[in-house]
């Protein structure tokens, strides 16, 4: 036991990820539930959803947003099943989501003009060796390795193929160049701290352009389609869901989206995140026992920030125990396929004076491990 002070809010999960600060669930607008989401009430909270996400992220114009099933996964897959077979692909993989989007090219839709860009946990594949004639599919944040694409500088702007961008645990937390970028999916139980459940895509015109020249030889769930004889779904981009969404964590989500305004919109959000990395990155500058999994410094992730620790495996169990017995961090162990150690989630709904009050813990928890 110690008397270290504890963080007020010892959420430091990945997803899904803390709630942002002062959030109360009987404070989120309730009058959508119980009624149809095709009533007015229902299709206006989700159009403003969608409205409030363009505007707050500042996207070019004639990117379309649209509420979707299936949080992130559903987003990924309702768009390789439905744009994918058009052209070769590239897939650029450095954890296990990334691995996750492959498994699907691969083993499930069976492409065969396939080239992959595989590197192991803490590092990036050479993006310049990307054709971007092929379609490219890949994740902005790798959330299991805390290694993210530093910029979109390699994305060419005359590529012939389509960036396919599983942006998850960035968005809202990342400066993203929509422009290079022809789909981004994302879901809200990441960066702000939402619900699972609903996923989100964003699609550039010539995203759209593909799902209406584009016709898959396999067949496609009504789940899944974004076309109606050759013609985009207009109305999953202004609220007209699929089918029935969570009214209630539309209403999560709007909760979200007026926080993100009231603390100063998108670039104070990705502040708040970089600074809580910073707090991190200070703490590893001054302790040798544990560094980040990152190698290259321009690729540590401001969200899901990966360490590992000088320690076995079962002390590092043990450490996370430790932790999560005395309730001052919660689900810090990495996922479960990557290199043993830590993954605190440093986004903007997380505080930095929690994370600073955490350090002391961490210090204390080795000594206890280790000693
Ligand atoms: C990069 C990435 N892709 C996909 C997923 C899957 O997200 P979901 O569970 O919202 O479908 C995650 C979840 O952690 C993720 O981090």
């Amino acid at each position: 036991m110690t008397t270290l002070n504890k963080p007020a809010n010892p959420n430091f999960s990945s997803g899904p990820c803390s709630k942002r600060p002062g959030y109360r669930l009987a404070e989120l607008k309730t009058e959508t539930l119980g009624r149809s989401h095709r009533a007015a009430v229902g299709k206006n909270a989700l159009g403003k959803a969608i409205d409030d996400t363009a505007r707050i992220l500042g996207l070019p114009e004639g990117y379309r947003v649209g509420i979707v099933p299936g949080s992130d996964t559903g987003a990924m897959e309702m768009i390789m099943w439905s744009m994918l077979g058009a052209r070769g692909v590239d897939v650029v993989a450095w954890e296990s989501f990334g691995q996750e989007w492959f498994t699907d090219i691969s083993q499930q839709l069976k492409l065969e003009d396939v080239n992959t860009h595989f590197a192991d946990y803490g590092l990036l594949p050479d993006l310049t060796a990307i054709n971007q004639d092929n379609d490219v599919v890949f994740t902005w944040n790798g959330t299991t390795s805390g290694v993210k694409v530093p910029n979109g500088d390699w994305i060419k702007d005359d590529r012939q193929g389509l960036m396919i961008c599983d942006a998850t645990s960035a968005v809202f937390a990342m400066e993203m160049p929509w422009e290079k970028l022809d789909v981004i999916t994302f879901s809200w139980q990441k960066v702000l701290g939402g619900e699972g459940a609903h996923g989100m895509i964003i699609l550039s015109p010539r995203a759209v352009e593909r799902l209406e020249s584009y016709t898959p030889a396999w067949p496609l769930p009504k789940i899944f389609r974004l076309t109606a004889k050759g013609k985009l779904i207009e109305g999953i981009f202004s609220g007209a869901t699929i089918n029935t969404p969570s009214m209630l964590c539309v209403a999560d989500y709007q909760d979200a989206l007026d926080w993100v305004d009231a603390i100063g919109g998108l670039p104070a959000a990705i502040q708040k995140s970089k600074d809580n990395l910073a707090v991190l990155a200070k703490f590893v500058s001054e302790n040798d026992w544990i560094e980040f999994l990152a190698q290259a410094p321009d690729t540590i992730s401001n969200t899901s920030v990966c360490f590992t620790l000088k320690a076995t495996a079962d002390q590092v169990k043990q450490f996370i125990k430790l932790l999560e017995n005395e309730g001052v961090a919660y689900d810090i162990g990495s996922y479960r396929d990557a290199p043993d150690g830590l993954r605190i989630w440093c986004g903007s709904t997380v505080e930095a004076s929690d994370l600073k009050a955490l350090l002391p813990w961490l210090s204390w928890a080795w000594q206890q491990v280790t000693r």
